[in-house]
C-alpha cells in the first residue's frame, strides 16, 4: 500500500471549475473537472498539522474500496500537489480557504488531494426532515450494508452522521462518507464497533422521528439515550425499532449487524 509520505510533489494540477461542497475542520471538498469526467476532490488543509490522520484515512478508504460495496465512497487516486502551482488556477486562487494557506504562520507548499468519485445528491444533513418513510427505510438499509462492510473489514468508522451520508434523490441510493476518523482495529470485540453501532441508531433516530439534530447538543450520552429510547417506544414501526436496537448496541452483550440486518431486510 501507498505511503503517502513517499509521494513526489506534482506541479501540474489537472483539475477546473472547482466548486466547494463543503468544508471541515482539515480539509475542504470540491466538485472539479479532470480529464472531461467529473470527480470529487477531498483537499487537506494542513498536513502540517494532520499527515498522519490523512495516511489513516487514506488506509482505511483503500482497504474499503477492494471489495466494491456500493454504498462507500469509491476511491480513485492520492496525489501531492505543490500550493504554488495550484494556486496559478484561478478556480482555486478565489476560493479563500485554499488562497488562505499562503499565509499560515509555518508556509505550507504541499497539498494532498484524494480523488473521490462525484456523488450526486446531498448528505443527510441538509434534508431528512423531508423525505419520506420509504426514502428513510432505503437510507437505513443501505447504511447497514456500508457499516457492515466496514466492520467485515475490521475497520471502524468513528464518525457516522447525518453530514457524512451522502442520499441521492434520483436512484435512492445512499453513500457512506468521511473516512477521516476511521482506524483498522485487530480484535472483533472492540467496543469501538458498538459505539459505530449505536452512532448509526443515533442517525436512525434522528431520520425516523425527523428530530432537530442539534436537540442533544448539550445533554450527556446517558441522558441522550434515556431521551431517544423513550421518544421511540410510542412507535412500532420497523424502522423505529431498528433505530431502538442499534441504539442499545452499547449495552448488549453481543451486537451482530449481521443479525441486525437479517431481522430486518
Ligand atoms: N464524494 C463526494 N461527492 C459529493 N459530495 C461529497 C463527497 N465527499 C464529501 N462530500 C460533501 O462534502 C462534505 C464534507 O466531506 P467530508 O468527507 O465529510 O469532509 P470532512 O472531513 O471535512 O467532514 C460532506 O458532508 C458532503 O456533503
Ligand atoms: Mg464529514
Amino acid at each position: 500500500m501507498t505511503d503517502i509520505l513517499s509521494l513526489s510533489k506534482e506541479v501540474d494540477i489537472p483539475y477546473s471549475d472547482f466548486e466547494e461542497i463543503g468544508k471541515g475542520a482539515s480539509a475542504i471538498v470540491g466538485k472539479v473537472s479532470k480529464n472531461g469526467e467529473t470527480i470529487a476532490i477531498k483537499l487537506f488543509l494542513r498536513p502540517d498539522l494532520y499527515l498522519s490522520s490523512i495516511q489513516k484515512e487514506f488506509t482505511c478508504i483503500s482497504k474499503l474500496n477492494q471489495n466494491n460495496c456500493t454504498n462507500i465512497v469509491k476511491f480513485k487516486e492520492v496525489h501531492k500537489f505543490d500550493l504554488e502551482a495550484m494556486l496559478q488556477i484561478p478556480c482555486f486562487r478565489n476560493n479563500q480557504n485554499i488562497y488562505a494557506l499562503k499565509s499560515i504562520p509555518r508556509h505550507v507548499s504541499d497539498v494532498y488531494v484524494f480523488e473521490l468519485e462525484y456523488l450526486r445528491g446531498e448528505n443527510l444533513e441538509d434534508g431528512y426532515k423531508q423525505l419520506s418513510d420509504y426514502q428513510i427505510s432505503s437510507i437505513m438499509k443501505d447504511l447497514l450494508i456500508a457499516l457492515m462492510e466496514c466492520h467485515r473489514c475490521l475497520i471502524v468508522h468513528n464518525d457516522i452522521s447525518l453530514a457524512n451520508a451522502v442520499f441521492n434523490n434520483q436512484n435512492g441510493k445512499t453513500v457512506l462518507i468521511d473516512f477521516g476518523c476511521s482506524q483498522e482495529i485487530n480484535e472483533s470485540s472492540s467496543c469501538l464497533y458498538k459505539c459505530d453501532i449505536y452512532s448509526l441508531g443515533r442517525v436512525f433516530y434522528f431520520l425516523t422521528t425527523r428530530s432537530d439534530d442539534m436537540k442533544f447538543q448539550d445533554c450527556q450520552i446517558d441522558e441522550e439515550l434515556t431521551s431517544m429510547l423513550s421518544h421511540l417506544t410510542s412507535c412500532n414501526t420497523a424502522s423505529c425499532r431498528l433505530a431502538k436496537i442499534c441504539l442499545m448496541a452499547k449495552s448488549s452483550p453481543n451486537c451482530d449487524l449481521k443479525e441486525i440486518y437479517a431481522n430486518f431486510f
